[in-house]
């Protein structure tokens, strides 16, 4: 979103003079700062496109305040800064109290965390409370998991009661003994604590120093800077009864770990003869509505000798039913589909539920199939980009091994990014932060990508329903992890027996775009700010061409509503064959994705969606019968997003006449046949902006909607409905010609042609797409809305919404009390009073935008109160002023031939773009088809 910033605050007056030099210094401090999180952001991210893998951003704007690793670079001196922030935080902590009268329990202990509280407040449930008190209170008192493990991976098990000492060193400020990492243990700094510490990490050596400090290394320490023990004579900051080097000089130990080192795939130039084929379990974790593409990457998998296993998210009715019909039409029964309450979950993004939705899906695919080698995890957005014989003969040298990606860098920082080091629990379908923790001591902590290819013996080990110590311990201690499948597997691997079986590569190439995809999007569900890969375009392209001699065998993530040309592009370069012979052209370049269903209970539709949908079959009705008659009824059975040549087109709206006589009895009137029961019509939603003429070539695009996917920089609401509740959004694409930084200012103006917000955005060629989201007094006026947008005072732009009443609220039908609290307007119209901002409106004035001033005296005395038939008029009157009718075809299957005749309309499955048109690239009757 565009920086906004609302106009109507009081210019500061006289008395502010005063305090400008404190101010100056505030705001030269504050943008210092700002400065110094930019940069170490942006390089983070230039950094992180080539390195790896890994779904999160360190920084956290919860608190409204960024928040900075705590480990940058860690230069020994930097102590200080640690401890200021120790300070401020426990002084927040002292003030922040929990409230008992928001709790109907007795918590177990005395919750006083800072995040903790804020948790337990935001909660809404008092299951949720009371589980983050009881996750809390077990956290602090230690019985949440265990404290100490113990790896079995035989040549790294670290050592069991103390570290190894080999000796006391000269260190050396510029040039360290150890310099994997560095930290000040101040209160507990000992051999065994900072020897846990570095296995933690991973280093095999560990050195203590001048009390206080604890080092890791990599390098066995050189003999030639040995000193005698005697050097080494300070006290331990944690056990007096120790020493812990001394001044320069420094106590090393081995932690009894070897560095790690993931094994090298065997590649294609070293073949092995008459090795089985390997056979491939792919679990699908599919989300969303975005059946089609599934069915497409289903067929394009699809081998007989491979095993699939769907889990659609618990919440997706409509996915779910979509590939229940594919497990049916697959002869061959090995697709299979997850059913039921312990195998279907509803997780959410970075949830604990991931990984119990993975374990528990790997236990049924070992039930259900019991010759697979390998389990490789995928979802709707994934794509191959090898072919399935690429990849299975790449499997197939690779037997035993386990494909997981690592971080590649520092533990430390990946714990810190990764928010390892903070306890979260997932309630009322959000991660709750609930503040630190330590993780287990004694094993290898690592972690990385979540997309996994592992082996059947690791995934029988791993999903074990009597788990060893290490495996029952981690799933203790990923239950409150955020993200947990990006580091459990990662994690046992390194620490069990299968320590040799690991090798650094996930199969996948993602596309990261870190300056889109890390916007803190989930905020609303989880409290840390995430990233998220962003979507291959045709662009791309050459992302994918480099991967051809690499082994990576799939690609994310796709989405044909954003293009599905790429895809294209894959499956005719892998599949040349199948792809042309089954694929006309238009239907290749067409797609649809289902937005509403009527057979759906979850999750809930949006209402303007119900409104506005329900409103347009009346209107395709109208055509044919007399909509008064109250023979007759009218319902919509789905509603679809329809895309060809990689454009929006419209809206479907696929509908059933029912005649209610002929239900009610059993006589039959042949001339009932005459009207169409089933339609589907073509809506298209016109995009209305007008410019001036200078503009007219630099504003490529002005757009109101809601649902602005800031990662894709599009709406996702393709209706473009924008109701009373809605929070509409501005999105704007200007020229690339756009050399000179502008600053626009944008007046929302409703239907009564009051004022109802201002924001100025600065647009350069770094900003030429973007959103805007003002700020609006809800309910918002029913009507047609305008926005204007000026720069330099002239008036370059104009685009227009409507919003429109409600016919539904909360997926039913809206009552009369709602309506009047719904369909009147803000209650709260005073805001552009209070603040004495007249200066706008006398401008707009100047260029004839002559709004109503008259805030005070509600110009609109009635009461709307519409319900029914006139309600429902009404929306009519809208709708058909803002959408068209483009197309009508017949969706009946068995239909009398004379209507079409009479009614001159197509059959649906004879057009090319009803939903009901073949679309043979995700038609199930291909995918089990050899
Ligand atoms: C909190 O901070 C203030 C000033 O910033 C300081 O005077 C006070 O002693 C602090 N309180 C605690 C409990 O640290
Ligand atoms: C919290 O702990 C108490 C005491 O152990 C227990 O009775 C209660 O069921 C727990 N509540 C939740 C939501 O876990
Ligand atoms: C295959 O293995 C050889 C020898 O280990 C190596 O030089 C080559 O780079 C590998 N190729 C790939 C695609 O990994
Ligand atoms: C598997 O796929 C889903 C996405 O569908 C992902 O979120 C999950 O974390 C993946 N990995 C594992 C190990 O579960
Ligand atoms: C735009 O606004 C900013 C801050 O309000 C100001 O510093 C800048 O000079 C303005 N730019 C132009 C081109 O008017
Ligand atoms: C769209 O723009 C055209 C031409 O500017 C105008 O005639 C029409 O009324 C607009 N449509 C809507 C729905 O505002």
């Amino acid at each position: 979103m565009a920086m906004t910033r609302g106009q109507f605050e009081g210019r500061s007056s006289g008395c502010l003079r005063k305090y400008r030099i404190f101010l100056v210094f505030f705001i030269t401090i504050l943008c210092i700062q700002v400065y110094l999180a930019y940069t170490f952001i942006t390089l983070e991210n230039d950094n992180l496109d080539s390195s790896g893998e890994l779904g999160l951003s360190k920084y956290d704007k919860n608190d409204g305040q960024l928040k900075l690793s705590k480990q940058l670079k860690l230069p020994p001196d930097k102590v200080v800064n640690n401890k200021l922030n120790n300070h401020v935080n426990q002084n927040k902590t002292s003030r922040i109290k929990l409230d008992y009268n928001l709790l109907n329990f007795t918590p177990i202990c005395d919750v006083t965390g800072k995040e903790a509280v804020s948790a337990i407040t935001r909660a809404k449930s008092q299951i949720c409370k009371e589980l983050i008190v009881n996750v809390t209170c077990m956290g602090l008192q230690g019985t949440l998991y265990p404290k100490r493990l113990y790896s079995s991976c035989p040549h790294s098990m670290g050592f069991n009661k103390n570290p190894k000492k080999i000796g006391c060193y000269q260190d050396d400020k510029t040039h360290r003994m150890l310099t994997g990492f560095y930290t000040v243990l101040k209160s507990n700094n000992s051999p065994e604590q900072c020897a846990l510490l570095c296995l933690q990490y991973g280093y095999p050596y560990a050195g203590t120093e001048y009390s206080v400090e604890c080092f890791c290394g990599v390098e066995e320490p050189s003999q030639t800077k040995r000193l005698l023990d005697s050097s080494c004579n300070m006290k331990c900051s944690g056990d007096p009864r120790q020493s812990c080097g001394g001044y320069l000089a420094i106590n090393i130990f081995k932690t009894g770990i070897k560095s790690f080192k993931a094994q090298e795939a065997r590649n294609i130039s070293t073949k092995i003869a008459h090795e089985k084929p390997a056979r491939i379990a792919f679990l699908l974790t599919v989300n969303g509505r975005a059946s089609r593409q599934v069915k497409r990457l289903l067929s394009v998998l699809y081998d007989p000798s491979h095993f699939y296993y769907i889990h659609v998210d618990a919440r997706q009715d409509y996915m779910y039913r979509e590939m229940l019909e594919i497990e049916k039409s697959c002869r061959y029964g090995n697709i299979k589909v997850a059913k039921g309450p312990g195998l279907r979950h509803a997780s959410i993004w970075g949830g604990a539920s991931l990984l119990t939705t993975l374990l528990s899906s790997a236990r049924k695919m070992l039930e259900y199939s019991k010759n697979w080698d390998f389990l490789v995890n995928l979802s709707e957005s994934d794509f191959p980009i090898k072919s399935n014989k690429q990849l299975v003969e790449f499997l197939t040298l690779n037997k035993g091994f386990n494909f997981v990606k690592s971080y590649g860098r520092e533990v430390q920082r990946f714990i810190s990014k990764q928010g390892l080091d903070k306890s979260f629990v997932e309630c009322e379908a959000r991660m709750w932060r609930l503040g630190d923790r330590k993780l287990p001591q004694g094993i290898q902590i690592d972690g990385g990508s979540d997309w996994i290819a592992l082996n059947r013996n690791f995934i029988e080990y791993v999903s074990n329903p009597k788990p060893d110590e290490l495996v029952s311990g981690l799933l203790k201690v990923f239950k409150y992890t955020l993200l947990p499948a990006e580091s459990f597997f990662h994690t046992v691997l390194r620490n069990s027996i299968y320590c040799d079986t690991y090798i650094d590569n996930n199969l996948h190439v993602t596309n990261w775009k870190r300056k889109l995809g890390c916007k803190c999007q989930y905020k609303a569900i989880v409290d840390w700010c995430g990233c998220s890969p962003n979507d291959f375009k045709i662009s791309d392209i050459n992302k994918i061409r480099n991967t051809i001699d690499k082994n990576l065998f799939f690609a994310r993530k796709f989405e044909p509503i954003i293009d599905q040309r790429i895809i294209n592009y894959i499956e005719e370069y892998l599949y040349p064959m199948k792809f042309n012979n089954i694929n006309r052209a238009n239907s290749k370049n067409s797609y649809w994705q289902s937005l509403y269903h009527h057979g759906d209970l979850s999750p809930p539709v949006d209402d303007v969606l119900l409104t506005i949908t329900n409103s347009l079959v009346r209107i395709i009705y109208s055509k044919y019968y007399h909509l008064n008659n109250n023979n007759y009824n009218f319902k919509l059975l789905e509603a679809s997003v329809y895309f060809s040549d990689n454009k929006y087109q419209g809206i479907l709206i696929l509908a059933e006449a029912s005649n209610k006589i002929i239900e009610s009895s059993t006589i039959y009137d042949n001339n009932v046949n005459y009207y169409p029961e089933r339609l589907e019509a073509l809506v298209l939603s016109p995009r209305n902006f007008s410019t001036s003429k200078l503009w007219s070539n630099r504003i490529l695009n002005l757009h109101v909607s809601t649902d602005y996917d800031q990662k894709e920089q599009t709406f996702r609401n393709f209706l473009s409905c924008v109701g009373p509740l809605s929070s509409p959004i501005l999105s704007y694409e200007f020229d690339l010609s756009f050399v000179t930084p502008k600053n626009l200012t944008i007046f929302w103006i409703d239907t009564n042609n009051y004022l109802r917000d201002v924001n100025q955005i600065q647009v350069d060629e770094t900003t030429l797409i973007g959103s805007i989201k003002p700020q609006l007094d809800e309910p918002l006026t029913i009507g047609k809305w305008n926005i204007f947008i000026l720069a330099d005072n002239v008036l370059i732009g104009q685009v227009n919404f409507f919003v429109t009443p409600l016919s539904f609220l909360n997926n039913h039908e809206i009552n009369i009390k709602k309506i009047r609290d719904i369909h009147n307007g803000p209650i709260n119209q005073k805001k552009l009073i209070n603040n004495n901002n007249q200066k706008w409106i006398n401008f707009l004035k100047t260029i004839g935008i002559n709004l109503n001033e008259n805030y005070d005296n509600n110009s609109n005395n009635i009461i709307e109160e519409r319900t029914g038939d006139e309600l429902n008029n009404w929306i009519d009157e809208f709708v058909k002023k803002y959408y068209k009718i483009d197309k009508i075809c017949i969706a009946n299957e068995f239909i009398n031939n004379n209507v079409f005749k009479k009614l001159n309309l197509d059959k649906c499955t004879q057009t090319n773009w009803s939903s009901l048109s073949p679309d043979p690239k995700a038609d199930i009757n291909n995918i089990c088809y050899t």
